[in-house]
């Protein structure tokens, strides 16, 4: 059942500048909404390590989530809250235990998404167990990987099925590479993708809820200076088509918070990593777009919070594969998608939930962010990750990104 007021859980490992912002600004707003019989008011907690009884009811109706992805006791808390309790989490715990890139790339193929050429391998080495040895013995075949990377054609990248972090990422330029990279696999399950080189804009599309922000990626900079400051290089119908992408990968694998890379070449976006669902949030990393990515959170989990939103528990493929069942071209199909996107997302009572009840959040996150908490946020942060002669550098060079935030966006 709902609780009055209600409460927000977040779930959190490494992460310390935007739960600070995310508590202090919802504090700053006040909040008191009329919804129905009810007057909704909102608190947030943490989630604590703890030892629980299966049938423990929960304290929270709403859980932000950082930790499922590696942390599974709190994975498992919160899938015993949400069978148990109705407890409303962002992301879905069970689609992200199970959808990896394998998984998306798959899906948004069939879609039509023009994912770039893709090949699987038989891993390189294996850790041997009995049945292990016979199931190899009968069908492993003999294959020349020389052939499928010619198939492919290079560049190519080799990287794990479920990779995240760059981790075993490689750029392949010929033959040789490929055969060195693959030597060095190990036992890891690894794809061969065609590259999309060279490619004119790089994107990360981050995902909140019906909100999208489309951002300039720059990956061979330092991790402070990957997420470039300045609009991304899109045009408004690019911008359109990078946010129903989105959106539609997003509500397929049922994650309300997630980002997307995608890479342009010849006019096309093709995305190539979008199983990210819980990218990276800290200041450190989105700097000028860090304000937005708690406003963002804020909305959709008060949204969430304040009408019961009830929370899609099992995914339903099923409208996005009738949707792609003509031969229509796959602009007219990805509207389609993007339109069970938007409604799953319950985006236009969203919208006017947001002008009815939050109209006041711009003018307080705009003084929020230039107040000594959020510098503090900052700083907090910074220290947690910098050396010691680099602390006041960097924070003032995230504080500084942060106002420029405010001069502009903040303040509209
Ligand atoms: N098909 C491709 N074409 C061009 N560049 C690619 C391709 N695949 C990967 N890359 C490059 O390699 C980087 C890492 O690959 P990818 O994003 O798939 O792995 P990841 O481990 O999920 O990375 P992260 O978690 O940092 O996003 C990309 O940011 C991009 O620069
Ligand atoms: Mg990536």
């Amino acid at each position: 059942m709902p609780q009055n007021p209600r409460r927000i859980g977040l779930s959190l490992g490494a992460d310390l500048c935007w739960p600070a912002c995310f508590e202090a600004i919802l504090e700053r707003l006040d909040l008191a909404l009329p919804m129905g019989d009810e007057t909704v008011r909102f608190e947030t907690g943490r989630l604590q390590i703890d030892p629980f009884d299966l049938t423990q009811p929960s304290r929270y109706d709403v859980v932000l989530d950082r930790l499922t992805h590696w942390y599974h006791l709190s994975r498992e808390w919160i899938k015993k809250a949400v069978l148990m309790d109705d407890v409303y989490v962002l992301n879905n715990p069970w689609s992200l235990q199970s959808m990896e890139k394998q998984t998306t790339y798959t899906a948004m193929m069939r879609l039509g998404f023009p994912v770039p050429e893709t090949w699987m391998l038989p891993p390189k080495d294996y850790a041997w167990t009995e049945d292990l040895k016979v199931t190899l013995q009968r069908y492993a075949r003999l294959f020349d990987l020389g052939e499928v990377g010619r198939k492919i054609g290079y560049p190519l990248f080799m990287k794990p099925y479920d990779g995240g972090a760059w981790v075993g990422v490689t750029k392949i330029d010929d033959d040789a590479a490929l055969h060195r990279a693959y030597e060095s696999s190990g036992q890891r399950l690894m794809f061969l993708q065609k590259a999309v080189l060279p490619h004119d804009a790089f994107v990360r599309c981050v995902g909140v809820g019906p909100q999208v922000r489309v951002v300039s990626y720059d990956p061979d900079a330092p991790l402070h200076g990957r997420y470039q400051e300045q609009p991304a290089p899109v045009d408004e119908t690019e911008a359109q088509t990078l946010r129903d992408m989105t959106l539609t990968i997003n509500t397929f694998f049922g994650w309300d918070f997630n980002s997307c890379e995608m890479l342009r070449q010849d006019g096309v976006f093709h995305p190539i990593d979008f199983a990210n669902a819980c990218p990276d949030s800290q200041v450190t990393s989105l700097h000028y777009h860090f304000p937005w990515l708690v406003l963002a959170k804020l909305r959709w989990s008060l949204f969430v919070a304040a009408t019961n939103r009830p929370m899609h528990r099992t995914l339903d493929w099923t409208p996005y594969y009738e949707a792609n069942e003509d031969d229509a071209p796959f602009d007219v199909k990805l509207r389609r998608y993007a339109a069970i996107a938007r409604e799953r997302l319950d985006t236009d009572r969203f919208e006017e939930f947001c002008a009815t009840h939050l109209a006041h959040l711009p003018e307080v996150a705009h003084d929020y962010f230039g107040s000594d908490h959020a510098h503090e946020a900052v700083r907090t942060k910074v220290a947690s990750l910098y050396p010691d002669h680099e602390i006041d550098d960097f924070t003032e060079r995230f504080w500084q990104s942060i106002q420029r935030w405010r001069d502009t966006e903040g303040a509209q």
